[in-house]
């Protein structure tokens, strides 16, 4: 089984990226499902019903988000019926929507959980990690996969050596910049952070001079996206048939052209 990954997929030109590259990939790895983290997809915050299908016609089997997950108010007109979208087990509001989905391929029943790290981030109100103990308790599957969207290296390490060998990948998202520590511990695959598909000049996402500015002034900018050509960023992990465990991780990011 195979499966890729894909980090937060930020405004137009990570939607283009993943529209291109996608395809490409999907052939080059022989992959099977594919799940992506999509709480920026909408021009930089949260997602709209428009861009959710937009997504799966693309071929996203399942969509993570996090801290942006209700930035758009529209996500309310569709998050029950989204049943390839999953958000944050313990961040409020807890009410709508689904954090695991259960999807089955090629015979094997994939749970798919989005948890928030409870470091610098608000509205979390929950343990990623007693959640997770909950997940693996109530949910019966054959391969676990977990999105934690996190702030801190650390905490997402952390998480990862704690549910090693009881899951098959433990990927991080939310900072949007790829760390290379990419290996499996006990049959888990493991990336700290899976990077962005969104401009590659800019800052993780947002015009690179409003965000001096807003460093070395008191003015309050807007966050405006940034323009150019997108980096897209992701993982491929490969599972044993036979075992449910992950042999495999190869971290994938490519870059616009001459850059
Ligand atoms: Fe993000
Ligand atoms: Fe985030």
């Amino acid at each position: 089984m195979n499966i890729l990954f894909i980090g937060d997929i930020v405004g137009s030109a990570g939607r283009e990226a993943v529209e291109r590259y996608l395809p490409v990939l999907k052939e080059q790895y022989a992959v099977d499902f594919v799940v992506a983290n999509a709480e920026n997809s909408a021009h930089g915050k949260g997602i709209t019903k428009k861009i959710y299908h937009q997504l799966c016609e693309m071929g996203i089997d399942v969509m993570t988000m996090g801290n942006h997950t209700f930035s758009k108010d529209n996500i309310y007109t569709f998050i029950e019926e989204a049943d390839r979208l999953v958000r944050p087990m313990n961040m409020e509001p807890l009410e709508p929507g689904r954090s695991t989905v259960v999807k089955t391929v090629k015979e094997k029943r994939i749970a798919v959980t989005n948890l928030c790290g409870e470091v610098w981030m608000n509205n979390v109100v929950d343990s990623p990690f007693s959640c997770m103990e909950e997940v693996l308790e109530e949910i019966d599957a054959d391969i676990y996969l977990v999105d934690i969207h996190g702030e801190t290296t650390s905490e997402k390490i952390a998480f990862t050596y704690c549910f090693a060998g009881r899951v098959a990948a433990v990927v991080g998202t939310h900072t949007h910049v790829q760390t290379a520590d990419e290996r499996i511990i006990d049959g888990t695959a493991a990336i700290t952070d899976l990077g962005m598909c969104g401009p590659y000049t800019s800052v993780i996402g947002r015009d690179v001079d409003e965000i001096i500015t807003r460093f070395t002034t008191n003015e309050k900018t807007r966050f405006t996206m940034a323009q150019g050509s997108a980096v897209f960023c992701g993982a491929l992990v490969s599972i044993d048939d036979f075992s449910n465990k992950a042999v495999s991780i190869e971290r994938i990011q490519i870059r616009p052209e001459n850059e």
